[in-house]
């Protein structure tokens, strides 16, 4: 099934598991580029970042080039912030939703701690679907690496085959 997997990611989790996933299933892979991007380190991360999700606002984006009409799988791939997606995902979705209604649409969250469900609720709520073919939730797979999450996002890849 062609897939493409479109994701933001500030400091390089959910990048990391966007790329296992190109290398494991072969998908295609968007990374979404706010023009403005948020503050990587201390307190204007949680500030800005965590501000700009609560009050659900968009951000807008770097050009970018793709065709969503070539795919029949769209992988959503978010950080969880104040447990609600981020806003360079939710800008996306606004400028797809009627395409992304007729895909096999999953999706996959890092975080530190808990919030991901409540985040699929409200993506899934975004776009206007019931919720998704698959979810998985990483706890923050890249800067806090292990050999046990490296297994987590093999069989997350093996399901999508
Ligand atoms: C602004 C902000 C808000 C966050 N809110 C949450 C949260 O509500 N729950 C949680 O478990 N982690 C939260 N995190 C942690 C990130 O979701 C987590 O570190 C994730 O793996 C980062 O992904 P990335 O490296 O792709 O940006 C937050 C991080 C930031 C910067």
């Amino acid at each position: 099934m062609k897939t493409l997997v479109v994701y933001y990611s500030l400091e390089g989790n959910t990048e990391y598991v966007a790329n296992r996933i190109k290398e494991k299933i072969g998908a295609d892979v968007l990374r979404l580029v706010p023009k403005k991007d948020y503050p990587k380190k201390g307190f204007g991360k949680f500030f800005w970042g965590g501000g700009s999700s609560v009050t659900e606002e968009s951000r807008e984006l770097e050009p970018y080039d793709v065709c969503l009409d070539e795919y029949e799988r769209v992988i959503l791939g978010f950080p969880v912030w104040a447990a609600r997606i981020t806003p360079p995902l939710r800008t996306f979705i606004e400028e797809h939703k009627s395409k992304l209604i007729e895909k096999n649409l999953v999706a996959y969250a890092c975080q530190s701690g808990n919030g991901a469900e409540k985040a699929f609720a409200k993506l899934a709520e975004g776009i206007g679907v019931d919720g998704f073919e698959k979810t998985a939730v990483f706890l923050d797979p890249k800067s806090k690496h292990t050999e046990e999450k490296d297994n987590q996002i093999e069989a997350f890849c093996e399901m999508l085959k």
